[in-house]
């Protein structure tokens, strides 16, 4: 998401921080810009678009190069369209704050409306602009800028990595940290913060990785770590980084793809950020308040978008008894659809920017339906064509094959279920509390099985990777996980792999099984577990090697069973999704594929 660098130190701040956003670059952005203290006092220059529109901009800037301390960040819009007012830095009232946030406050609108009745005025729709005029207001009876930046963040609900400056404390910077990542580099004569690493890589290697609810201060010469609420000092080490910059950029990982699928923890926080009311136990979805409950949904989509649909369409109508159609984008553009009166179309896309997706989507509008886009783009063509958007919050996906756009999807479209539940009166309190406490429990199931998935997938890889075929099998929600395994696996390392409703595999696919055909079940414990079971039994009568994922315990007759965790209900598959990722991951880069770039394949289909 968002990128962020402040500097102060000996070198000129400004061409520092622009060079340090240019490696936060792969981020992916919409707009830059930075601020820095002049003898005039604070300057804050933004464009939208490129670095290097920020960089003209600046050229009429004065003498920047006098700047001793900056901060600068590109952003990847969340609230509000890309444009000039939108993007950071944003001032507080006095013009005396800085500040620069990745993240989300959930509760900015209450935030704002408390400031408005104060009288102060607000230039963009951001919630970072809130924050920071919160600040502004915590310094009228605070002592000092970190009580004041305390204050302001023991009030702000959500996610944030801030900087900020101060037109009072030239050459000084104060940063704070809430589930969104920032990072210190110590210099010698010079310090950085950071939300990324690469930003300071060539600068130093010497790095304090700060925690959730730290807050740190810095100048050239000193840096203090503080508890954000009581402002105690903290000790903190630092670690040397060994990584180069391409390496850092993908925090690690050997691939963005591997980065991205274990980054899927986060993508379901950030997807729940400002989505439930915590009392109530209910799912916010204001920006579809205005329509009623669909008499059936039709989701359009390609390629994982759309099987995310087709997941999503179990869910609906399991929970909310919504009929739901899924149609392949460019099937749908061409079918003359029956679209009726009390139908909705809802188009999911990573990008946004699929032309079968936009042509579904515009089909849909002119038979006068409305349609809402899910979409990770924001100010993307199907964000802007759609008569509402949904925006999943994934960040940005640079890997060819999608992945953690998929989790953010499903995140989505369990909330939408949920919501349409509650509208028709569908749950009990307790059914409603226990699907939301169960999608608030994903995120921390994954972060706690991730890492032993990805040894196993590891392990499996190099018995299975000599396969030339793979029959991906599910029943039911885990029919379409079945098909995005076999997609996953056909994408990135080239061994052919078909997705198939376990069922259905006695019609057709079992003629193929045979000890060289592999099949790769999806066998958890519900209602449809004794279905699959027999499927699987059917297979191995006909020699066919199985890898089964299950939570079900022993019992399952295959030669690898892969235990997954439990989880609540129907959300299993938040657990199986990362699985078929990683064994499709670990499988290609064994076999020395072209991972994050497979060949003839793009990440943005624009074309039909
Ligand atoms: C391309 C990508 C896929 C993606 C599909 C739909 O084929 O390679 O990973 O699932 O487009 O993309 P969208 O951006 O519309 O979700």
């Amino acid at each position: 998401m968002c990128g962020i660098i402040g500097y102060a130190g000996h070198r000129p701040a400004v061409p520092v921080s622009l060079e340090g956003l240019r490696r936060l670059e792969y981020r992916g952005y919409d707009s830059a810009g930075v601020a820095f203290k002049l003898d005039g006092g604070l300057v804050v220059i933004k464009e939208k678009g490129k670095i290097a529109a920020l960089e003209e901009a600046l050229e009429e800037a004065g003498n920047f190069m006098n700047a001793t301390a900056a901060l600068a960040h590109t952003r990847w819009a969340t609230h509000g369209v890309p444009n000039r007012p939108n993007a950071h830095p944003h001032l507080d009232q006095s013009g005396e704050l800085a500040m620069v946030h990745n993240g989300i406050i959930e509760n900015y609108t209450e935030l704002k409306q408390e400031m408005l009745q104060k009288g102060i005025s607000f230039y963009s729709e951001t919630d970072s602009e809130v924050l920071v005029k919160l600040v502004g207001e915590c310094m009228k009876e605070s002592g000092s800028v970190e009580e004041a930046l305390s204050k302001a963040l023991s009030r702000a609900e959500g996610a944030y990595a801030v900087v900020l400056i101060s037109n009072a404390h030239p050459g000084r910077l104060w940063a704070a940290r809430k589930q969104s990542p920032l990072v210190l580099g110590l210099g010698t004569g010079e310090n950085f913060l950071a939300s990324d690493v690469p930003a300071f890589l060539p600068y130093t290697r010497e790095v304090v990785f700060l925690d959730d609810g730290e807050m740190v201060v810095i100048d050239a010469n000193s840096w203090k770590v503080m508890d954000a609420a009581t402002l105690q000092a903290k000790e903190k080490k630092s670690q040397t980084i060994t990584w180069d910059v391409q390496a850092a950029q993908k925090g690690g990982f050997k691939h963005f793809m591997l980065k991205e699928i274990m980054e899927q923890p986060k993508v379901v926080r950030d997807c729940l950020t400002g989505r439930i009311d915590q009392q109530k136990k209910t799912v916010k979805l204001p920006e579809i308040d205005g329509l009623p409950v669909p008499k059936r949904l039709v989701i359009v989509a390609c390629g994982t978008s759309s099987y995310a649909g087709m997941w999503g369409k179990y869910i609906i109508e399991k929970m909310a008894r919504v009929p739901v159609d899924v149609a392949i984008a460019s099937e749908f553009r061409y079918a003359d659809p029956i679209l009726a009166e009390g139908d909705q179309v809802m188009a999911i896309s990573q990008s946004g920017e699929t032309a079968d997706t936009l042509a579904g989507l515009r089909l849909a509008r002119e038979h006068g339906i409305p349609v809402i886009g899910l979409c990770n783009v924001v100010g993307s063509s199907v964000a802007r064509e759609s008569d509402h958007v949904l925006y999943t919050q994934a960040g940005p996906e640079i890997s060819v094959a999608s992945t953690k756009a998929m989790c953010s999807q499903m995140v989505m479209l369990f909330l939408l279920g949920l919501s349409y539940a509650e509208r028709k009166g569908l749950l009990s309190d307790e059914d409603r509390a226990a699907a939301v406490s169960g999608i608030q429990e994903i995120a921390g199931v994954l972060e706690q099985s991730l890492p032993a998935m990805r040894d196993t997938a590891r392990h499996l890889a190099r018995s299975y990777s000599s396969a030339d075929n793979f029959l991906y099998l599910g029943r039911g929600p885990y029919c379409p996980l079945a098909m995005e395994g076999a997609l996953k696996l056909k994408e990135i390392s080239y061994i052919h792999a078909e997705g198939y409703a376990a069922g259905e595999m006695k019609h057709g696919p079992i003629a193929l099984i045979d000890p060289r055909f592999p099949t790769f079940a999806i066998a958890l414990a519900d209602d449809l577990f004794s279905k699959v079971k027999s499927n699987l039994i059917e297979v191995k009568a006909r020699g066919g090697k199985i890898i089964a994922l299950t939570n079900a315990g022993p019992g399952l007759e295959v030669d690898h069973p892969w235990y997954l965790p439990q989880v609540w209900g129907p959300l299993g598959a938040f657990t199986v999704l990362p699985a078929v990722q990683l064994f499709a991951y670990e499988i290609a880069d064994y076999l020395g594929k072209d991972v994050d770039q497979p060949r003839n394949l793009a990440k943005s289909v624009t074309v039909e």
